[in-house]
């Protein structure tokens, strides 16, 4: 059987290149992609998860990508797996520790939801460093983060820079 649509869930705070290639990868592989913006209990929040999720969906935008909705979650990746009627799971990986732990949830995913599958995709050579809290960490260090982050979640990254800075 074909599978028609896919999940491909993750905090996304902020979205990176990283992400973005796994989006472009994995939305020519499905006829219909779900980014998912759901909650990581070992995470704390750094922007509004609708945040997240409208910087992701216009950065597709802009590149051309239209296959796809972006939604936010705070349940069970397996109930929003049911409640959207598909059986295939999407993500990334970086690198041997990312490998570990997405295997890890990706038992507990299928023991909760048998037939539920996660297929993973390597990250492509330029984006194998990156990860969100690498960029969260070189942003409250002003540093620049353009080279890890698509245009505009720098833009909307720098803007709030200058919002929370303190008026002298
Ligand atoms: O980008 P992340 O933080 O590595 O993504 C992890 C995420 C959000 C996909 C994971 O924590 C998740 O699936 N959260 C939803 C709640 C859930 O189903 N947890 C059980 C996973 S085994």
């Amino acid at each position: 059987m074909l599978v028609k649509k896919a999940i491909y869930p993750g905090s996304f705070d902020p979205l990176t290149l990283g992400h973005l290639d796994i989006i472009q990868r994995a939305s020519s592989l499905v006829d219909h992609l779900v980014v998912a913006v759901m909650h990581n209990p070992e995470k704390s929040g750094f922007l509004p998860p609708a945040t997240r999720a409208a910087l992701i969906l216009e950065s597709c935008q802009d590149l051309g990508i239209t296959n796809l909705s972006v939604l936010v979650d705070s349940g069970l990746l397996v109930d929003l797996a049911k409640n959207n009627d598909t059986s295939l799971i999407i993500k990334g990986l970086r690198n041997a520790s990312d490998l570990e732990m997405e295997t890890a949830m990706a038992q507990a995913n299928s023991a909760l939801l048998p037939g539920l599958e996660t297929l993973f995709l390597t990250a492509s050579g330029q984006a194998h460093g990156i990860s969100s809290s690498l960029v969260r960490q070189i942003y409250a260090f002003a540093g620049n983060i353009k080279p890890f982050v698509p245009p505009r979640v720098a833009a909307y990254l720098h803007t709030l820079q200058i919002q929370t800075q303190p008026k002298t």
